[in-house]
């Protein structure tokens, strides 16, 4: 038997512990990913789900350093909260709003955020030139928020941002054309979001709308190309009904589950210095996405 054979893993008290908070989080699917990633890498780790209300977030913080669990994740409603409970936040982080991963070394802990780089990473498998292109962002909350950063920061020249309310998406742009003097940054009214989406070679939905929701099309068939690539950020159901537009009209999709993995998979590599199993961890998930699910 192996020290990460579930039989001996806690076995001389050396098994580090991970989790993820969050409220609700019997949903999450962080706890299969990442204690297959342990097991994959022969690491005498288990990572479980925390269940924490919003009014015991730093409770929680103050009982995992008392624990020694070494790391967690965080998720909804607990991402912008966390910060206030940590002794350090990345300058990413900072600028995002939000922490998703949090390392404790020497006693410390450190909040991350590993969205930008989960967003990236399916894009950079597919070697898609990011310092060429034009993209359009639909959305303006955390998660548009923290996948414009990652495109500038990759060299993404153009950006074009639409959300429902306008003035989040004023405020947005604002706040990335102080950082990132060089590109050029423009909002879309809603309305007007089709001919910009249409010559965009990235379209990215950063809105929850597809989310549980096989109804509803984000955008007209005709907003799409072949050669262009969609990437929605919701993963439930797997191809939205954007993404199904999308790859009708000949243009490539990538689910959210693909950020999903690459989110997990930085986080593990801030963890652990290892790498994450990507492939075999999508192969772990499939059973838990259908087409339409
Ligand atoms: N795949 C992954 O790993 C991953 C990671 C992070 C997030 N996500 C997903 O990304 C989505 C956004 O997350 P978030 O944290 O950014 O949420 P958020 O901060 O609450 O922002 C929600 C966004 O959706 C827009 N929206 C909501 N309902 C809409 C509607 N009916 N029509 C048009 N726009 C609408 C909002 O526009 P207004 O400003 O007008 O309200 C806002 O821009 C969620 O579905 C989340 O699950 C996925």
């Amino acid at each position: 038997m192996s020290l990460t054979d579930p039989l001996t893993v806690g076995v001389g008290g050396t098994t580090r512990l991970y989790g993820i908070m969050g409220y609700p989080i019997a949903h999450s699917l962080s706890p299969l990913m990442q204690t297959f990633a342990f097991r994959a890498q022969h690491l005498d780790s288990i990572y479980v789900p925390f269940l924490v209300e919003p009014t015991q977030l730093a409770s929680a913080v103050a009982g995992a350093l008392a624990l020694g669990v070494c790391g967690f994740n965080v998720t909804i409603p607990h991402k912008e909260t966390i910060m206030a409970h940590l002794d350090e936040v990345s300058a990413a982080a900072r600028t995002i709003g939000a922490v998703n991963t949090v390392q404790v070394r020497d006693g410390k802990t450190i909040g991350y955020n590993t969205d930008g780089e989960g967003f990236l990473q399916p894009l950079r498998t597919r070697q898609w030139p990011c310092s060429t292109a034009i993209t359009c962002i639909l959305g303006a909350g955390g998660a548009a928020r923290a996948v414009a950063m990652a495109l500038l920061e990759a060299g993404c020249p153009v950006l074009h941002l639409a959300n429902r309310t306008l003035t989040r998406a004023e405020r947005l742009a604002a706040a990335l054309q102080h950082a990132f003097p060089q590109a050029q940054i423009a909002v879309v009214p809603w309305a007007d979001v089709a001919p910009r989406a249409r010559q965009s070679d990235l379209i990215v939905n950063a809105t929850s709308v597809g989310l549980h929701d096989p109804s509803g099309a984000l955008l007209p068939a005709t907003c799409f190309r072949p050669g262009q690539i969609v990437y929605d950020l919701v993963y439930r159901p797997l191809y939205t009904p954007l993404l199904q537009a999308a790859r009708q009209a000949g243009a490539i999709v990538i689910p959210g589950l693909d950020m999903l993995i690459g989110q997990g998979a930085a986080a593990f590599q801030i963890w652990t210095g290892r790498s994450f199993p990507i492939e075999a961890v999508r192969h772990l998930l499939q059973p838990f996405f259908t087409e339409a699910s």
